[in-house]
């Protein structure tokens, strides 16, 4: 049986790229260079930078000795300036500390500003070919799909995971070519949405594939749960076609903004059609439940359309805190993005009762 490295380093002879700007005169300071600005850059974008960059300063006593300035300057556009601010922190950290001789242990270069744990070992399996397994993000969904790990990576359980497998799957010989490959299968074959599974040397061991659900993995960092709440409106409409609002009280939800009445149940609101217009409601339509979310919870609303036969004032409310509005005109107040909606639909199902439906 042929064991993963193996595939992955035969579909890189065939398929990976070799003519990178960065693969070429291959050394530790080249590597790290372009590894920083690959971290939140795609490649095609990467390389012209790269090739000034390079031009300007070509070794790492070149970036040591160069001014802020000059170095963000050959950053504008890449976006996340900390990352050159951290290279050229280091560079003179490499220049002082160690001779200006990248260091060649991960612990050392890991303790450099701006270099974690995997572009660390991608700058050591690259440029010395040693065995280091590498994580980023393209190989942690190549990885999490594989081996079907569930979870989000930002997760340490989850990410631990994906190490240990990342650790155990490192081949002893073209480490730096099975680096490279594992970044390019993410990058070209198995990417985010489309994974392209006939062109990939992994499918017959992908479990995600078996199960068919390659995109569930990697598992997304999870949403905060929402409460959900629930609350019944009522659109009252005379028989001028009018609809019943109420002003809310200044403070709290929608506060200020106009509403339907409002129940938290049905019972509530049909215990309030009984008091306020002696089941006078001739037709209850109801639409379908809709939500809303708030940043701290979600409101599920059922909204009843109901004709009203006698156009009663309900007794306690304040004059100026409710009205009858004809919805085909302007609303002179807030409105709520759930009741605008319903306002909406209320026209449109107007609308097609005058002219008719005919699908
Ligand atoms: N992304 C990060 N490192 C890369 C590399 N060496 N080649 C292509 N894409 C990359
Ligand atoms: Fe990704 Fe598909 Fe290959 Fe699995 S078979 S690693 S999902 S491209």
């Amino acid at each position: 049986m042929e064991i993963f490295s193996q595939k992955v380093l035969k579909w890189f002879d065939k398929q990976g790229r070799k003519h990178l700007p960065w693969q070429q005169n291959i050394n530790p300071y080249r590597v790290w260079v372009s590894e920083i600005m690959l971290q939140q850059t795609q490649v095609k974008t990467v390389i012209p930078y790269y090739e000034r960059f390079m031009k300007s300063f070509p070794s790492v006593q070149a970036l040591a000795n160069a001014d802020q300035d000059e170095v963000l300057k050959h950053w504008s556009g890449l976006g996340y300036y900390a990352r050159a601010r951290n290279m050229h922190k280091s560079a003179k950290q490499v220049c002082d500390e160690y001779a200006g001789v990248f260091p060649e242990n991960l612990d050392e270069i890991v303790s450099l500003s701006g270099i974690g744990r995997s572009t660390g070992a991608a700058i050591l399996s690259i440029s010395h070919g040693q065995q280091q397994a590498i994580l980023d993000g393209n190989v942690k969904r190549v990885l999490a799909r594989v081996f079907a790990v569930e979870g989000w990576p930002g997760k340490s359980t989850v990410l631990k995971k994906l190490w240990e497998i990342a650790d155990s799957l490192v081949p002893n010989t073209r480490n730096a070519d099975y680096t490279q490959a594992m970044m390019d299968l993410g990058a070209t074959v198995c990417t985010r949405t489309k994974p392209a599974c006939d062109n990939c040397p992994l499918q017959a061991d992908c479990l995600a594939l078996q199960q068919g659900n390659q995109t569930d993995y990697p598992g997304k960092k999870p949403k905060k749960s929402l409460p959900e709440k629930h609350t019944v409106m009522l659109l009252l409409q005379n028989k001028a076609g009018e609809i019943f609002m109420q002003k809310r009280p200044p403070v709290g939800i929608w506060g200020g903004l106009w509403c339907f009445p409002q129940f938290e149940t049905k019972a509530l609101a049909n215990e309030y059609l009984i008091e306020n217009y002696q089941h006078d409601s001739a037709s209850i339509n109801t639409l379908a439940e809709f939500s809303h979310t708030f940043s701290h919870f979600r409101l599920h609303i059922q909204a009843l359309i109901i004709q009203i036969e006698t156009p009663l004032m309900i007794g306690v409310m304040e004059p100026e805190d409710s009205l009858w509005y004809n919805s085909q005109t302007e609303f002179n107040g807030g409105l709520a993005a759930p009741v605008q909606l319903l306002l909406n639909t209320l026209n449109l199902t107007q609308k097609d009762k005058t002219h008719g439906t005919n699908g």
